[in-house]
């Protein structure tokens, strides 16, 4: 991402955000596109080297729009949507209903019939009773997945963690189930096996999980017999949000994961299926951040200092529910970032934490604009409306371009629905 400091005033992709701010307000989102796109690119780069048949699809979860899924478009991605209104807000973008697939641990009838109505690609079937449902509600031959649960233990904040035998995703394939569900699909009237997918969890910067799951999952195949024409491993490529972040390695992380697949695919005489992956942080979270404007400042003496800003749990609520840390710096450039404070957000609570403990100037004082880093992934998706704050508006820029692509919420929105 171009962020650097140019007349010592923030600048992305050229664009000064002190001016950014004061245009669309804040808090403000604000994405780099170009590096959006330059993640997808090095995603197909590395399928592409190895000329595997592959597809990529962007978990939407991770941040989604009108115009983002068009850029996906734009891109050669897929989709994976995991509600009614992702696959709705991906087919309000034109994006055909055929490139996205439906995950999700209990799609209700009502989606899985609007899926089957604008004729999605695929289904992920979650579970023993989603065969039965699925089958009833299609009245033509429908392609599934089924989501199995590896059994794989990975080393991220427990409530993301999927792959772990007691998990609510999936049918494990140590218990039996996975292949009973297989058996339920094949005998099914309406659903076409198509093979199998798993997703060990999220923000995982280690390659270790990821081959373990192919052994695990090669050995399972072969063992039990399952002819798969598409292997789905879901996401979960970590980013680095502060200098003790460890960046999941893409291209070097995937160069060893297809050799393991080929390997495996010889060693067990299984055809190489059809790859998917399923990135969704790693497209977006590094090409994102925050703005904020500094509010209040309170020093308690010999205790600590609070420094509020505009926004807080209702845009950045990471740091609350997983203690995510973030790197916060001044829109303005200062060197002498002495002070140690606890950037806030204006909402009623304690833990309405953005950053604890950050270096900023001294002399930081009300007006002033931060800018908290990589918050383009699971940031804007899971802002609230709580204390009745109004989402933030989402600007994408460019080296020759900055374009509005969500509006802020007006005052009239956060009532729309009342009974007046
Ligand atoms: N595929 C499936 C089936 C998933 O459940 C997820 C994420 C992904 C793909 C994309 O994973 P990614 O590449 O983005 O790690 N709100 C949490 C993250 C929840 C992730 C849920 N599933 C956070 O802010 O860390």
């Amino acid at each position: 991402m171009t962020l650097e400091y140019i007349n010592n005033e923030l600048h992305m992709n050229g664009h000064a955000l002190n001016q950014l701010a004061e245009q669309y307000g804040t808090p403000l989102f604000v994405y780099d596109e170009d590096g959006i796109r330059s993640q997808c690119r090095k995603y197909h780069s590395v399928f592409e080297q190895e000329s595997l048949d592959y597809s990529i699809s962007y978990a939407s979860k991770a941040f989604t729009s009108v115009q983002m899924v068009k850029l996906l478009q734009e891109e050669d991605m897929k989709l994976d949507v995991v509600s009614r209104g992702e696959l709705y807000t991906a087919i309000q973008a034109g994006f055909p209903a055929s490139h996205i697939h439906f995950h999700g641990n209990n799609k209700t009838a009502e989606e899985i019939s609007y899926a089957l109505d604008v004729g999605i690609g695929l289904f992920v079937v979650d579970a023993m009773d989603e065969v039965a449902l699925l089958d009833q509600l299609a009245d033509q031959p429908v392609d599934v997945l089924l989501r199995i649960n590896p059994g794989i233990d990975v080393n991220t904040h427990s409530y993301i963690q999927t792959g772990q035998e007691d998990s609510k995703f999936g049918l494990s394939i140590h218990n039996g189930t996975a292949l009973e569900a297989i058996t339920a699909i094949k005998n099914s009237r309406n659903l076409n096996f198509k093979g199998v997918h798993y997703h060990l969890g999220s923000q995982i910067d280690e390659e270790g999980p990821f081959l373990k799951a192919l052994d695990v999952v090669f050995e399972w195949l072969s063992k039990s017999g399952i002819d798969i024409e598409i292997l789905n491993m879901g996401g979960g490529y970590g980013v680095r949000y502060t200098e003790v972040d460890t960046r999941y390695p893409i291209e070097k992380g995937f160069a060893n994961i297809i050799s393991r697949l080929k390997a495996l695919s010889a060693e067990y005489d299984i055809p190489l299926p059809h790859i998917m992956i399923e990135p969704g942080r790693s497209i977006v979270a590094e090409a994102g951040i925050t703005l904020y404007e500094v509010g209040v400042v309170k020093d308690i003496p010999g205790v600590s200092r609070y420094v509020s800003v505009d926004g807080g749990m209702s845009d950045h609520i990471r740091t609350p529910l997983y203690g995510a840390e973030y790197e916060v710096v001044t829109v303005k450039e200062n060197k002498n970032q002495s002070m140690n404070a606890n950037v806030v957000g204006k909402l009623c609570e304690s833990g309405d934490i953005v950053r604890k403990n950050a270096a900023l100037p001294e002399d930081i004082r009300r007006g002033d604009l931060v800018a908290v880093k990589t918050t383009g992934a699971y940031h804007y998706s899971m802002a609230s409306n709580y204390n009745q704050m109004m989402k933030p508006a989402v600007i994408f820029t460019s080296r020759d371009n900055v374009r509005e692509i969500i509006r802020r919420q007006s005052l009239e929105q956060l009532i729309q629905n009342d009974i007046k």
